[in-house]
């Protein structure tokens, strides 16, 4: 049994535009599998949906967390269950620090493992294991001080997601589109910070169009998905190839 399982995947905008149209895709701990795609494919609607974003609506097939059917459930509680999506276009929540809004999502994760009862994480623990990790991932005090994300550089944004991660220790992320706006020191740090939480207890899908975060994070299998669909799949090799031929291959054919 997967960790996460999609079967026969298909997403709906809410004006009911098809965009996923049936995608198959197993990821277990310990494994990285990348989706890689072209702008506008549909990677970020994938995203959403497996992450239970509201306004994308699985109109059919299937989402197995474990074994256990979530296609149904609300964003919430895929979190609570150990699914955590890290977004391409992260929100500001103005009037919420870093460091509270990460307080509150682990407080959330553990009450939630704790039968509905709070069983908050005692403040000393939380500040070893957030100044440990913010160390990690060259995020400074002052960031974390600061309200979530509202006036963040593309780059703070994407160490602060990765923190969260690490913070959350998730058993199954998906990364969409982490490398954009990332410069080449940045992207070592975010990509090598995911790298080094994947393992026994973790997988990771990770969505990109270009293929350069993937020398920092290694695949094991890598998913060509092209108009909603996936439409080749191979080993780490296939990244390689995309970056020297692009997409073109692909594009082009029918739906
Ligand atoms: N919330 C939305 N409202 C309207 N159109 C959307 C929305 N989300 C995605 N789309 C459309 O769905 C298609 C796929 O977009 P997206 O999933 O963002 O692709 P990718 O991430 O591969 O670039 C695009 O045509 C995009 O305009
Ligand atoms: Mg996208």
């Amino acid at each position: 049994m997967a960790l996460l399982e999609l079967k026969d995947l298909h997403v709906s905008l809410e004006d009911g535009t098809e965009i996923v149209k049936g995608v198959n895709l197993k990821v277990d701990s310990n494994e990285v599998h990348a989706i890689m795609g072209p702008n506008g494919s549909g990677k970020s609607t994938l995203s959403y949906a497996i992450a239970g974003h509201p306004a994308y609506q699985i109109t059919q097939g299937q989402i197995l967390l474990d074994g256990e059917d979530i296609t149904e459930t609300e964003a919430d509680e895929r979190a609570q269950k150990g699914l955590f999506l890290a977004f391409q276009y992260p929100h500001a929540i103005p009037g919420v620090t870093v460091t509270s809004f990460l307080r509150s999502a682990i407080n959330a994760v553990r009450k939630a493992k704790n039968g509905a009862v709070d069983d908050p994480i005692p403040v000393p623990e939380f500040r070893t294991e957030l100044f440990a990790q913010m160390e990690r991932l060259s995020v400074s005090r002052e960031l974390a001080s600061r309200y979530l994300n509202d006036g963040f550089s593309g780059g703070e944004k994407k160490r602060v997601e990765i923190l969260q991660m690490a913070m959350l220790k998730p058993r199954i992320a998906v990364l969409d589109e982490t490398d954009s706006g990332l410069d080449i020191d940045a992207l070592r740090i975010v990509a090598g910070g995911v790298q080094e939480l994947i393992g026994p207890n973790m997988g990771a899908l990770v969505i990109t169009h270009y293929q350069r975060i993937l020398n920092y994070i290694k695949p094991d299998f890598v998913h060509v998905f092209v108009g909603g669909k996936i439409v080749e799949e191979g080993g780490p090799e296939l990244a390689k190839k995309l970056e020297e031929s692009g997409y073109k291959e692909w594009e082009g054919v029918p739906a």
